[in-house]
C-alpha cells in the first residue's frame, strides 16, 4: 500500500517506517528539516521537506505521493522533561495536533486518500472507576490545566478523525512509549532524572500507568493500518502498573538505586496540583480490543522484560 506519514522523525516514526517497509508498504514521510530528510531514506522512506501548517504545499505534496491512506504521528514534545514546563511543552503539542490534524485531513480528503490513522493517548482516561480502562471509558476532559486542554485536544482530534467523510478513520491511543529515542529509555531524559535521584514515587506511587515499546507500538500500527475497522484501539502492553511497582523495575534497569519518595503535598509544591492529580488518578488501558480484532500481540509483554532491552531498531537500507 501507498502511505503518506507525517512525525516520521519522531519517537514512533523511526521505528514505525522499517515496520511498514518490512511489510511492503511503500511509504513517503515529511520532515521540516533538510538535515533529517537522510534520515528518512535510510529508515527505507521517500523523504519530503514539508511543514504542516504550510497547508498549500502538504496538499501538492500530498496529491502527489497519491497515498492509499496517511499515518498522523505528530506531536510537538521535547526530548528533556521538565515538569514545571509541561504548560510550554503541551501548548505547542496540542498547537501540532490540532492544525496539523486539520491540514492532514483536509488535504487526503483532497488526494483521495481512503484511509487516515492517528495518534491517540492510552493515558488520559477518566479518572473514576476501575483501574483499567477499555476504549468506550470516558476522557479526563475536566482535568485542570496545563493536562484538560491537552485531552480535550486529543478528543478533538479523535472526533475529526473518525467523523471525517470518505475516510476510515482509526485512532491508536498508544500507552507511554518506551525504548529507543524515548523519554524511558536508558540514555532518555527520565533514564537520566532517575539516575539523579530527580524523579522520585510521589506518595504511595498509587495510579496505573499503561507502557508500550515503540517497536510494539509500530507492529500494532501496520497491524491498524492493514486490518482495523473504523474505530479507537488502545496500543499498550500486558501488565497496567502502579508508579510503586514499575519504577523500582525501571530505576533496576537504568542502573540507578530506588527511587526516593515523596510525599504528594510535598510533590504539588514542586510540579504543581494538576499533575500530581494526574498521576495519582492515572488510569491503565486493556489491549484486549486489539488483540482480539486483529491479532496482534506485543513482543515485550510487559515493560518488566522491556525496560531490560534497550534496542534499536535496524532500517531496511541499513539491513542490506
Ligand atoms: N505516547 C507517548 O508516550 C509519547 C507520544 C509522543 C511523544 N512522546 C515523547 O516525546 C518525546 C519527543 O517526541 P519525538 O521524539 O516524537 O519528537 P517531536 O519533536 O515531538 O516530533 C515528532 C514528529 O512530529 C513532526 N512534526 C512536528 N511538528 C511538525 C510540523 N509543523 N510539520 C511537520 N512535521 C512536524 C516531527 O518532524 P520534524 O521534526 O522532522 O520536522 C517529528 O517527526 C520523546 O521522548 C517521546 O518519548 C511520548
Amino acid at each position: 500500500m501507498k502511505v503518506f506519514v507525517a512525525g516520521a522523525t519522531g519517537a514512533i516514526g523511526r521505528s514505525l517506517i522499517p515496520h511498514l517497509v518490512k511489510a511492503g508498504h511503500h511509504v513517503t514521510a515529511i520532515t521540516r528539516s533538510k538535515e533529517k530528510l537522510g534520515t528518512l531514506y535510510e529508515l527505507g522512506a521517500e523523504p519530503i521537506l514539508c511543514d504542516v501548517f504550510d497547508a498549500g504545499r502538504l496538499g501538492s505534496v500530498l496529491a502527489q505521493a497519491e497515498p492509499e491512506a496517511v499515518i498522523n504521528e505528530l506531536t510537538d514534545l521535547p526530548q528533556s522533561l521538565n515538569p514545571r514546563k509541561l504548560g510550554e511543552y503541551y501548548a505547542a503539542n496540542n498547537h501540532v495536533r490540532r492544525e496539523g490534524t486539520t491540514n492532514l485531513l483536509d488535504a487526503a480528503r483532497g488526494a483521495g486518500v481512503h484511509r487516515f490513522l492517528a495518534q491517540g493517548s492510552a493515558y488520559w482516561y477518566a479518572q473514576s472507576g476501575g483501574a483499567v480502562k477499555t476504549e468506550e471509558a470516558p476522557l479526563y476532559l475536566d482535568a485542570p490545566p496545563p493536562v484538560g486542554p491537552s485531552v480535550r485536544t486529543i478528543k478533538e482530534v479523535e472526533d475529526a478523525v473518525l467523523s471525517a467523510e470518505g475516510l476510515e478513520g482509526v485512532v491508536l491511543r498508544y500507552g507511554f512509549f518506551y525504548g529507543p529515542g524515548t523519554w524511558y529509555a536508558k540514555d532518555g531524559d527520565v533514564g537520566r532524572q532517575v539516575r539523579k535521584r530527580r524523579y522520585p514515587i510521589i506518595g504511595n506511587g498509587e495510579g496505573t500507568y499503561s507502557f508500550i515499546h515503540v517497536d510494539d507500538a509500530a507492529s500494532a500500527t501496520v497491524a491498524a493500518l492493514e486490518g482495523a475497522r473504523p474505530g479507537v484501539y488502545n496500543v499498550v502492553d500486558d501488565e497496567p502498573a502502579t508508579a510503586a511497582e514499575w519504577m523500582p523495575v525501571f530505576a533496576e534497569a537504568v542502573g540507578a538505586k530506588r527511587p526516593p519518595r515523596v510525599p504528594a503535598f510535598v510533590a504539588r509544591l514542586i510540579v504543581g496540583e494538576a499533575i500530581v492529580k494526574w498521576t495519582l488518578g492515572m488510569r491503565g488501558a486493556s489491549n484486549e480490543k486489539i488483540k482480539r480484532e486483529l491479532g496482534w500481540h506485543p513482543q515485550y509483554e510487559s515493560w518488566r522484560q522491556g525496560f531490560f532491552e534497550d534496542t534499536v531498531t535496524l532500517s531496511p537500507r541499513v539491513r542490506r
